[in-house]
């Protein structure tokens, strides 16, 4: 068996889109919100596309694990398990705002070998296999080459036990960007367009594809001690490697 992952990269890219071309015209059909907390929501879109990749994924590779947001985990002790965010920026949805992405990576023995991050309204596809790089739409890409934190844009979100950091960070970049979508904003790290990203609170299927992609395009990624980040953990730090050490910094309050 081929230990090289491209069928399942291949794969993933061309379910990622149809999934996310299912998202936009689910939208168009009409969105109901239930919520499942003030800031944490669900919808029928939510719902609807994590059937579609179930589906598709357990017809497909039918003895892999499967984790998805919406409906649980279908994985048990499999050693290869597919981690899907159907919606990753549910709330950018349910306020009509065009800004999500569809998740798709696959893990095995805990680490991620394939990561597919797709922003269906851009129609853009961020992919990595393990040892492959990233291709964006096909082009190779890499993290960028900034080297001072002053002169970086940094993703990040202002949760209310981590303002210090948030304000810290803010006053040493050049500007903060908040897009609601982690996996789009490590996509973003990724190709160079933001140089580095910090967030407390994720779940491993916003981070699972996006880490596999900063990883594959030369950065780095951590948890806020500057140790390996292993998807559990409450803080996730991204950076094109160069100004890690500098972002970290900025997290020590
Ligand atoms: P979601 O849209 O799939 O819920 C925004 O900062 C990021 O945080 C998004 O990736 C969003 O993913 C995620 N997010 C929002 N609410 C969350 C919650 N309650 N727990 C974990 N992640 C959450
Ligand atoms: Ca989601």
């Amino acid at each position: 068996m081929s230990t090289s992952f491209e069928h399942e990269l291949h794969r993933a890219e061309a379910l990622a889109k149809e999934a996310g071309a299912l998202a936009i015209e689910e939208c168009k059909n009409g969105l109901s919100v239930d919520p499942k907390g003030v800031d944490d929501l669900v919808t029928n879109v939510d719902i609807a596309v994590e059937k579609f990749l179930k589906e598709r994924l357990a017809g497909e590779f039918p003895d892999d694990g499967l984790v998805g947001e919406e409906t649980g985990s279908q994985a048990g002790d499999a050693p290869r398990k597919w981690i899907i965010d159907p919606v990753d920026g549910t709330l950018n949805l349910a306020h009509g705002v065009p800004l999500t992405s569809v998740s798709v990576a696959l893990e095995v023995d805990g680490h991620p070998v394939v990561g597919v991050v797709y922003h269906p309204w851009m129609n853009e596809l961020f992919s990595a296999r393990r040892g492959g790089g990233v291709h964006a739409n096909g082009e190779a890409v890499r993290v960028s080459k900034r080297n001072k934190l002053a002169m970086s844009l940094v993703a990040a979100k202002p949760t209310r036990p981590h303002l210090a950091q948030f304000s810290n960070v803010a006053r040493a970049s050049r500007d903060i960007r908040r897009f609601g979508t982690a996996a789009l904003e490590l996509a973003y790290v990724a190709c160079g367009r933001l140089d580095g990203f910090f967030e407390y609170g994720l779940q491993p299927w916003d981070t699972a594809a996006g880490q596999l992609l900063v990883e594959e395009a030369g950065g780095t990624v951590s948890n806020d001690d500057g140790g390996p980040f292993n998807g559990e953990q409450p803080c996730m730090v991204a950076s094109n490697g160069i100004l890690h050490a500098a972002l970290l910094a900025e997290l020590k309050v």
